[in-house]
């Protein structure tokens, strides 16, 4: 693993993931859709330990949208499997470089033995320290809005809360990612440019980069190539460059 020629300050602090095209990948291949989706739980495993090496401290990566369960029944039990496997084998390297587990986006409808693995793991690694992996996991933009709403709603309702407390920060800290900083990068691999019901409010200043490459072939030089790319572009955030 190489070192990275990029100064920490103009490296993304947190980079958000769409893993596109595990499907596609496997087609070209004549192997089933499954073996893409193993290939790219490596790549994740891979992708981690580079971007952590290199100090970005925040990885979140979209392994299951709230749309995946209309797939076929054997794609999507598969898929469980895979996660369960993937999780339970990312433990231990989690424990040793202090990385916490997070997962985003409606557990409860998983299947037991996932919901189980996942607060296992999260429970092991709580002490981690400032590094987070964060997985969503039947997770939506627009399903993390509507809970935040929910729950806001009965605070009101209840007197816990007044409309005039709700703004940005509020709302910010109702939502599933309330102890991450919003993403700095969005990266796509696939060839498509959709934001596919990921991070929706998150991602109001999010730099994007998307890249033809199926998900498992994605690897270190790109998130190098994606990195120098980011370091490189002005972030406004609405307002003038500095000087300007
Ligand atoms: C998109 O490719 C990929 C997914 C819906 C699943 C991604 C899940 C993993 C890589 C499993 C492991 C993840 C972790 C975090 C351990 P696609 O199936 O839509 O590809 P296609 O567009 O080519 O059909």
């Amino acid at each position: 693993m190489e070192e990275i020629e990029i100064p920490k300050e103009k490296l993304p602090k947190h980079i958000a993931f769409i893993m596109d095209g595990n499907g596609r990948w496997a087609k070209e291949r004549n192997l089933p859709r499954l073996m893409g989706h193993r290939e790219g739980a490596l790549v994740v495993e891979k992708i981690s330990e580079i971007a952590f090496n290199w100090g970005i401290n925040y990885l979140t990566f979209f392994a299951f949208s709230t749309e995946n369960w209309k797939r076929p029944r054997e794609e999507v039990e598969g898929l469980m499997k895979l996660l369960d496997e993937s999780i339970d084998k990312f433990k231990d390297k989690l424990i040793e470089n202090k990385i916490k587990l997070k997962v985003i986006g409606n557990i409860e409808e998983l299947p037991n033995y996932l919901q189980r693995r996942i607060k296992y793991v999260i429970e092991e690694t709580k002490t981690g320290e400032d590094k987070v992996l964060t997985i969503a996991l039947n997770y939506g933009g627009r399903w993390d809005i509507l809970q935040a709403v929910k729950r806001i709603a009965l605070q009101v309702r209840d007197n816990k809360l007044q409309i005039e407390d709700i703004n940005e920060s509020l709302f910010s800290s109702f939502l599933s990612t309330f102890d991450l900083p919003e993403p700095d990068l969005l990266i796509r691999t696939s060839g498509e440019y959709r934001i596919s019901n990921f991070l929706l409010w998150q991602i109001a200043y999010t730099e994007l980069w998307f890249t033809p490459k199926y998900w498992p072939d994605f690897n270190e030089e790109d998130l190098k190539k994606a990195c120098l790319d980011f370091a490189q572009r002005k972030r406004r955030f609405g307002g003038l460059e500095n000087n300007a």
